[in-house]
């Protein structure tokens, strides 16, 4: 990349968060819809967007970066395009969610240690209850619901969203 491309890049970057500032009034009493919507667009919160944030609102550094680890919903490290969410919830772990979280995790090659496939394209995650329990076991992939779940069926799931990402390429 040379030198034009990469500050292009930074500025469009910084462009973004730029404008979720402004619409705040750079109001430090809104830090967390502010952190809200800069993860929305940039599906976490690098630490560049952090300390820029910090130094627009006139706040510590630790503070921004204090919301962000204390707020389970915030991202730290860059997620996949598709977020799965595994419930592990009572219900849901009765149910087996543990051989599906499992079977999942092999079938997307992630490695111990490691949520994110190494092409981004999926992040896979353990939640706590997600309010669904009658139709347990139950996964989220992005905004979908997905009950009733066997691992075979989750993993074509995850195959129909492979399929329709290799089309659209
Ligand atoms: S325990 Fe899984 S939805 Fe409630």
């Amino acid at each position: 990349m040379n030198t034009a491309t990469a500050v292009h890049k930074q500025t469009r970057q910084f462009t973004a968060v730029c404008e979720i500032l402004k619409k705040h009034r750079n109001d430090r009493r809104q830090l967390i819809p502010i952190l809200q919507q800069v993860q929305e667009v940039y599906r976490y919160l690098p630490p560049t967007i952090m300390s820029f944030i910090a130094s627009t609102l006139r706040i510590p550094a630790s503070r921004v970066y204090g919301a962000a680890t204390f707020y389970r919903h915030f991202a730290l490290k860059p997620k996949g395009k598709h977020v799965i969410r595994v419930c592990d919830g009572t219900a849901c772990h009765v149910k087996g969610s543990g051989a599906i979280a499992e079977t999942l995790r092999s079938h997307l090659k992630l490695n111990s240690g490691e949520d994110t496939t190494s092409d981004m394209l999926f992040t896979l995650e353990t939640v706590s209850c997600l309010g669904a329990c009658g139709i347990a076991p139950v996964m989220v992939v992005n905004e979908t619901v997905h009950g009733q779940l066997s691992p075979a069926h989750a993993c074509t799931i995850i195959d129909s969203i492979k399929k329709s990402e290799v089309r659209h390429d």
